[in-house]
């Protein structure tokens, strides 16, 4: 058990010290009966506010990102942050992008507050998944698919060379590239490598999950997300 304080400050309700007032203006129930007391205590299944149950304790969202917003809690300009609800900024453990893309790639993204679940899907020995819808400045060399098959490009600046990444070329100057690694500006760098640039980039999936029915800027819960259910 909890303190309701504790729990509802948390998970973003309100602060410790608004709680008092929170549970005033708010139906907050442990187990049916109306609470008012902050320090009462509650099982997180045993409460529910103005008839909900609250949210759950470690959260995973997708999010379909939008140009312009940056993966860092802390920088100047729009933070990717700043499209979820107030609730959700105000968690703690904060949510945390899982991963990141560049201010102007779009697309999938997951965020959580769950440091064992991103510490699985960002570790370079996962292999997890990334597809990437690129769109170049010039067509393709017609190299590029056995090249990045090879498994032997090595960027600029790394030790090891690129684990092989499958491309599929849907016009000469549009592809999709699927990769498993997460070096910084990847994608970028590897067609930076081939002598061509990147002018739009969007990644369609991340470890299975992807944005195509969303709108920009919109995201949803994962609901009973773990990691055994979605082999993460
Ligand atoms: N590769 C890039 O170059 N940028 C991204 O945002 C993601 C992958």
């Amino acid at each position: 058990m909890k303190r309701l304080d504790a729990l509802l400050s948390n998970l973003g309700y309100c602060s410790r010290s608004e709680t008092k007032l929170f549970l005033k203006q708010n139906e907050v129930l442990i187990k049916n009966q109306r609470v008012f007391n902050p320090t009462s205590k509650a099982n997180h299944c045993d409460v529910l506010v103005n008839n909900e149950a609250l949210d759950s304790e470690k959260i995973l969202i997708l999010l379909n990102k939008p140009s312009g917003y940056i993966c860092s809690h802390n920088d100047a300009g729009k933070l990717i942050y700043s499209l979820l609800p107030r609730r959700y900024q105000n968690r703690n453990p904060k949510i945390s992008t899982i991963g990141r893309l560049d201010i102007d790639t779009t697309g999938a993204i997951l965020l959580t507050d769950d440091g064992e679940l991103n510490h699985k899907l960002t570790s370079p020995k996962k292999d997890v998944k990334k597809v990437y819808e690129v769109s170049l400045e010039k067509p393709l060399n017609g190299d590029e698919k056995e090249l990045f098959a090879s498994g032997k490009v090595l960027l600029n600046g790394e030790e090891k060379p690129l684990k092989p990444a499958i491309l599929k070329e849907i016009t000469p100057t549009l592809v999709h590239l699927e990769i498993v690694e997460g070096k910084y500006h990847q994608v970028k760098r590897m067609f930076a490598y081939t002598k061509n640039r990147v002018i739009k980039l969007h990644r369609l999936e991340f470890s299975g999950f992807r944005v195509d029915e969303m709108e920009e800027g919109a995201f949803k819960i994962i609901d009973d997300f773990n990691i055994k259910s979605y082999n993460l």
